[in-house]
């Protein structure tokens, strides 16, 4: 499995001479397993040229506002794409201008626009790096939480030697790839529930939902990067696995309650992402339904609620639920925590174009004691942020302080 598998990166090429390494990053990143999109600011088109970049990405790259509509990605949809954004060479006046919150250029206001980590590799001659004024915002920067790769030392395009050199191509690949690797969840393992189900109406006909499965494969793919073993109890859905997860297709939301309820001795966490069907019909027919008669009742027998039914187990993992709403958000899926005896639960409101199927979502994270909201972003850049909570919640309740 490639290090960098599946993970969105926007590179953002600020102008200082190291960007012609850039290029060769592009190509380490993609290596790696990494869609790349590029930005850059004016100066950095004077080092290289975004033609360059556009033929090693294989995508338009953004310069300022006025080319996005070109582009089809503006900015905000760029930093809800991204799983980082990682700037690249980083220079001193950029690093002042990111810590003052500046959104005076398209890759200023991309960091300010993303809840992706965003990571900088400084690069500049030695002297300005030495400055206090550099210095003083490199402190803030790693307070932060702004990731730092390098500077290196060692000799510099100016003739000088020193601290400032960006760090070669592949140690910043390398660097990516452990902000991804958390070790969060190692050693724990994490069933998860994702996709819809289909109920047999007749050998041709079922009764299923709209979801497409990618906010449950998202999750088990940050489960799988923070470290943990991954078994996902997949419901029909056109989607490749993440690599590396156990994955046990079913149908129905019967086979989905067995197929959980087989795993459960070795489960730690479990999460049910999927829509499970409430309904299935009571007695499917053998042969295909023909249409003689004009009006059709079917009857319709309750489905087993995985998620409570492996909450009321003994002993039982740390339980987390997922909540679609239409209305209600909050109320309803507080409800549905106390009523289900969950430990978490991550709402989301659903229709209107919102939550299933789309590439994006926002999470309201609620547990007997707490509320977090999860800003709209990428479901990948969503997952990896519920999985941390995750993880913080469950060791918290595993190792009471
Ligand atoms: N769930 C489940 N088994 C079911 C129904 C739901 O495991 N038969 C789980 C879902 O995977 C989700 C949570 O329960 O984690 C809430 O699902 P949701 O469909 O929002 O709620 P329901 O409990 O089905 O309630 P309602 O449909 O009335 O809103």
């Amino acid at each position: 499995m490639k290090k960098l598998q599946n993970k969105h990166i926007v590179l953002a090429i600020t102008g200082g001479i190291a960007a012609y390494k850039s290029a060769d990053l592009v190509r380490r990143l993609q290596d790696a397993g990494a869609s790349v999109r590029v930005v850059m600011t004016e100066a950095a088109t004077g080092f290289v040229t975004p033609l360059t970049f556009q033929a090693l990405a294989g995508q338009p790259v953004l310069v300022d506002e006025n080319t996005s509509a070109a582009n089809g990605m503006t900015h905000i949809e760029l930093a809800r794409w991204a799983d980082l954004v990682l700037v690249a060479p980083a220079t001193a006046d950029f690093i002042a201008r990111l810590i003052h919150g500046r959104a005076d250029d398209l890759v200023a206001a991309l960091c300010l626009a993303t809840s992706a980590p965003v990571a900088v590799a400084p690069a500049m001659n030695q002297q300005m790096w030495e400055n206090p004024a550099t210095q003083a915002n490199i402190r803030l920067l790693d307070q932060r939480g702004i990731h730092r790769f390098g500077p290196a030392q060692g000799s510099q395009a100016c003739g000088e030697t020193g601290f400032g050199r960006m760090l070669e191509p592949l140690d910043l690949v390398e660097q990516c790839t452990t902000l991804f690797d958390t070790g969060l969840l190692q050693g724990v393992s994490v069933l998860i529930t994702a996709g819809p189900t289909q109920e047999p109406i007749d050998p041709v006909r079922v009764i299923t939902n709209l979801s497409s499965g990618k906010m449950g494969y998202a999750v088990a793919q940050a489960a799988l990067d923070a470290g943990a073993s991954v078994t996902l109890v997949s419901g029909p859905t056109c989607l490749t696995p993440p690599q590396r997860a156990k994955v046990i297709p079913v149908q129905t939301a019967q086979q989905m309650y067995d197929a959980v309820h087989e795993k459960l001795d070795n489960t730690d966490i479990f999460i049910g992402v999927a829509a499970v069907s409430d309904y299935r019909v009571a007695q499917p027919a053998d042969a295909k339904i023909k249409k003689d008669a004009d009006e059709l009742s079917l009857v319709l027998v309750k489905n087993p609620d995985i998620l409570a039914s492996v909450a009321a187990s003994d002993p039982r993992p740390f339980c987390v639920g997922f909540a679609a709403e239409t209305d209600h958000l909050e109320g309803y899926a507080r409800e549905k925590l106390e009523q289900k005896r969950l430990d978490m639960i991550a709402a989301n409101m659903v229709g209107n174009g919102q939550g299933i199927g789309a590439d994006d979502n926002a999470l309201l994270l609620l547990t007997p004691r707490s509320k977090v909201e999860l800003t709209r972003a990428a479901k990948s850049q969503l997952a990896r942020q519920f999985i941390e909570h995750v993880a913080k919640h469950y060791l918290e309740q595993k190792n009471p302080a």
